[in-house]
């Protein structure tokens, strides 16, 4: 007992290690599984894999993202990423968390539309892409370096549409609850449609829609009602990236705009913000720390229920935004795609698995998946 009791307080020495209590869910720590395409779910179906994946990097009181996940056939901009509109894809969801709750994880599903990162290859009937805009992107070489992505000139939504898309994310709410999820984290970072809604250098509107910041915002506002309506505040988060310019996706003013929506998402009680570093910058999503003038803290300060960081964290400087209260959670992406036992090792210390670009996204239901060994290979889960 008295062996137990001092390594619970050698624990609560570690701020990433503390609990803490997000709303209804009670946390046993701060390290978040940070949302990872893994481009391995076929025909936008989570695939049987996933089980063992999600499986290893769940803990008691942990607390995961999923994915990213379409809301409709629309939404799609990448080979093999899953989505969430169908009886199917809700079904093959089923195993996976349940898999991530017998381990006592607390699973959010991220739900997406891509908008414009896309082609007419990826969407129904060879349509183009939806976006705010008509103006389209450059291609962009792939994460593997090798490949480059090619994508359409968009179709700018009409206004009269919004609301079709809108309607899309909450029925993808409904669904993500219907499959077991604890709740959703709305995709709204990164370039993709919520974003170009947002960004002042793409959104060219004259409707009530584009222009003002307040106009920006109306998108994802909408959708934050529609779908904390649908599932309520107490489960919904929301994920943005002012600062990031992936996909050609930049705003003249990230700060104003990272801040007007951390004050207006307080209208919604939202569960939670989580907001993308502005040392993130570029669009290979593998930028690692550089310095930087910009600061979350507004942000942080600004809203009032949880403020979770990602971006660049490691172990110290995971703990000191904990300790210094710059956050109460802290998403870690790479590290965790190769450390299984992240939280493990950040309790104890421990090196940690490199993780390997080159199989970021490819298709195998194995290698650069759930192959990163674990500090002792007998805890492996043997499902
Ligand atoms: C392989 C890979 C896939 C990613 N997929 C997503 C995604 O689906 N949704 C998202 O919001 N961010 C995604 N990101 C960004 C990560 O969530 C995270 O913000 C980024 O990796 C920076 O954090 P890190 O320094 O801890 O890796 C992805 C990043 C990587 C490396």
């Amino acid at each position: 007992m008295e062996i137990n009791g001092e390594k619970e307080q050698e624990k609560q020495q570690i701020p990433l290690l503390t609990p803490y209590k997000m709303g209804n869910f009670q946390l046993s720590h701060r390290i978040v599984l940070a949302p990872l395409t893994r481009q391995r779910s076929y025909n936008n179906v989570p695939q049987p894999h996933a089980i063992l994946y999600y499986s290893q990097r769940a803990t008691k009181g942990g607390f995961l993202l999923s994915e990213a996940t379409g809301v409709s056939d629309t939404a799609q901009g990448y080979p093999h990423t899953p989505g969430i509109w169908t009886k199917e894809q809700v079904e093959a969801w089923k195993p996976i968390v349940d898999a991530v709750h017998a381990k006592g994880g607390i699973f959010f599903c991220q739900i997406w539309h891509v908008g414009r990162v896309s082609n007419t290859g990826f969407q129904p009937n060879g349509q183009a892409p939806l976006s705010c805009t008509d103006k389209g992107i450059a291609p962009q070489v792939r994460a593997n370096g090798v490949d480059v992505a090619q994508f359409s000139p968009p179709r700018r939504l009409e206004t009269d549409k919004i609301p079709l898309i809108v309607n899309d994310f909450k029925l993808a709410a409904r669904n993500a609850i219907e499959a077991g999820f604890d709740g959703v984290e709305i995709h709204g970072a990164h370039g993709y449609l919520i974003d170009q809604f947002f960004k002042d250098q793409v959104n060219d509107r004259t409707d009530q829609y584009g222009g003002s910041l307040e106009n920006r915002c109306r998108f994802a506002l909408e959708i934050t009602e529609a779908v904390t309506n649908e599932i309520g505040a107490y489960r919904v988060g929301i994920r943005l990236s002012p600062f990031a310019n992936f996909a050609e996706c930049a705003d003249s003013n990230p700060k104003a705009l990272g801040l007007y929506m951390a004050e207006a998402l307080n209208k919604y009680e939202l569960l939670y913000c989580h907001m993308v570093e502005p040392r993130m910058t570029t669009a290979t999503k593998i930028t690692t720390k550089t310095e930087c003038l910009h600061s979350l803290v507004p942000m942080r300060k600004a809203f009032k229920g949880t403020f979770i960081v990602g971006g660049g964290y490691d172990r110290e400087e995971g703990n000191k935004a904990v300790e210094e209260n710059r956050a109460d959670l802290i998403a870690y992406g790479r590290y965790f795609l190769a450390n299984p036992d992240l939280p493990k090792r950040f309790e104890i210390n421990a090196p940690l698995n490199p993780y390997h670009r080159a199989t970021f996204y490819v298709a195998d239901p194995v290698i650069g998946y759930t192959d990163y060994p674990f500090l002792d290979e007998r805890k492996v889960p043997n499902l």
